[in-house]
């Protein structure tokens, strides 16, 4: 089963309780919603008051992606801000990894665990047992819109490997940066179970059959 996971960072700003009512309609899983403060990330998109605002305009499943310096510190702030599932950089706090994935679960939500495509897999395969989600990043993060990196899927198969090796059947293996209704079979056949996509979504004139291109090229992979 592939799911889906469209990315506010590329929607109207103008008009999200729409955009959100017709991502839902269009067949969307979860919400992707990127936070960046600018200093992580040489870019800044949204933080605390925007996710409690659409948290009452949706009942969408909340995947949130920080890509901030203190992840630690924001757990509990997002948490109570409506999220469901919370995915932060391993680069960020090194020593206190284990402790926010605790923090995150203390919650009672998901957590999620992620590094920068020039960080090796290997730093992030410790965390494999501890977690609900991987995600592989096939951009620099930071911009929706970028190319691809097809060199990343060495990462995402070897996070399947060491899934069924550690025998965490139900891990989720998401993907996020350039995929669209090409590069999410590549994907797919390296074992991504979760595809983020941004421009491939909100660019599209028609988000039924964006998402449903993606997830059918997907599921023939
Ligand atoms: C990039 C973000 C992505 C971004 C993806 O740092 O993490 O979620 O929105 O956008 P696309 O799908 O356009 O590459
Ligand atoms: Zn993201």
């Amino acid at each position: 089963m592939i799911q889906i996971s469209p990315s506010l960072l590329s929607a109207d700003f103008s008009c999200l309780a729409h955009e959100l009512d017709a991502i839902e309609k269009a067949g969307a899983d979860m919400l992707h919603i990127d936070v960046m403060d600018g200093v992580y990330v040489p870019n800044i998109s949204l933080g605390l008051p925007v996710v409690e605002s659409i948290r009452r305009a949706t009942g969408l499943f909340f995947d949130v992606h920080l890509m901030i310096t203190r992840p630690l510190q924001y757990v509990d702030a997002f948490a109570a801000a409506g999220a469901d599932r919370i995915t932060f950089h391993i680069e960020s706090q090194p020593q206190e990894t284990k402790q926010t994935i605790s923090r995150i679960r203390a919650a009672g939500k998901q957590a999620g665990v992620t590094l920068n495509p020039g960080t090796p897999l290997e730093r992030l395969l410790p965390f494999v047992p501890l977690v609900d989600l991987v995600l592989i990043m096939t951009v620099e993060p930071g911009f929706g819109g970028q190319k691809f990196m097809a060199d990343m899927m060495p990462k995402v198969a070897a996070v399947r490997d060491e899934a069924r090796r550690v025998g965490k059947k139900d891990l989720i293996i998401q993907v996020d940066g350039g995929v669209n209704s090409e590069t999410s079979a590549v994907c797919a056949a390296h074992g991504a179970n979760c595809l983020v996509a941004g421009s491939a979504v909100f660019g599209q004139p028609d988000y039924a059959a964006a998402i449903s291109g993606m997830r059918l090229a997907a599921q023939a992979a």
